[in-house]
């Protein structure tokens, strides 16, 4: 069985003093929970959050990660740099990435294969555009998208990742894929990874739905067969409604 995984993924938002607050008023309220807890903060962010979860079952993670170990690269962090400040989990090739950033699929590959060097665990985004779905290219896309994204990592190292599947019409909109969507293209993803590379990996893999989930569509997109967490954005920014989300089966 896979242990279900939420994960906040705050964006450009939240001072350090801001974060702080944010995770110190969310420890008591998902101190129970049976899921991953896991908050994606910005880098600058680091230090003041690690040091308020720190005893809690609340896991650090960023968004971003470079793919080289260390050099002339302006503003960029490596993973040896995040591993050794204390983070856990690195959102990769987030859809604002893909298209604000010239993120593609081979530098989320080696973005993946740095962060798992270096001990990190890479949350792997994936997802079709509203044009991509209605042409019907949403299944070879996120087959793509995701054997591409794993290339080049072991049977073993990718068991440890996650998955977020992520349809870019929904993040942000308000609107959420239906249940049977996400659960059906999830599903796709994972039988993509067992053709490549066997039934017990897939099996271990842990995919995510991402894209407008909230407290009151969570516990619908939890009872899928298929999925096994949600990257959350807006949500995840107020301490009760994330937390609602991270207690889904309470
Ligand atoms: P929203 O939950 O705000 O739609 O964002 C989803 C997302 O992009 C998480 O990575």
């Amino acid at each position: 069985m896979r242990t279900p995984i939420i994960a906040g993924n705050w964006k450009m938002n939240k001072t350090p003093a801001e974060a702080k607050a944010l995770v110190s008023e969310l420890k008591p309220l998902v101190k129970n929970a049976s899921a991953t807890v896991v908050v994606c903060v910005p880098a600058i962010d680091v230090y003041a959050v690690k040091e308020e979860i720190a005893g809690s079952n609340i896991h650090l993670g960023v968004q971003n990660v470079h793919f080289k170990e260390s050099g002339a690269y302006t503003g960029e962090l490596s993973a040896a740099m995040l591993k050794e400040a204390g983070v856990e989990y690195v959102i990769i090739g987030h859809s604002e990435r893909r298209q604000y950033f010239g993120e593609t699929d081979a530098t989320v590959n080696l973005r993946t294969l740095a962060a798992v060097k270096a001990g990190l665990i890479p949350i792997i985004c994936v997802g079709e555009r509203k044009e991509e779905r209605e042409a019907g290219y949403t299944d070879a896309l996120v087959e793509y998208q995701t054997l591409i994204a794993l290339n080049g990592l072991s049977e073993e190292e990718i068991k440890g990742v996650v998955i977020a599947y992520e349809p870019v019409w929904a993040i942000g909109t308000g609107l959420t894929a239906t249940d049977e969507q996400a659960n059906e293209t999830i599903g796709v993803i994972r039988a993509a990874i067992e053709r490549k590379y066997g039934k017990a990996v897939a099996d271990a893999v842990r995919i995510q739905y991402g894209g407008s989930m909230n407290p009151k569509n969570v516990k619908g997109l939890m009872a899928q067969s298929e999925i096994d967490g949600g990257l959350i954005g807006g949500a995840s920014l107020k301490a009760p409604d994330f937390s609602l989300v991270v207690n889904y089966d309470k």
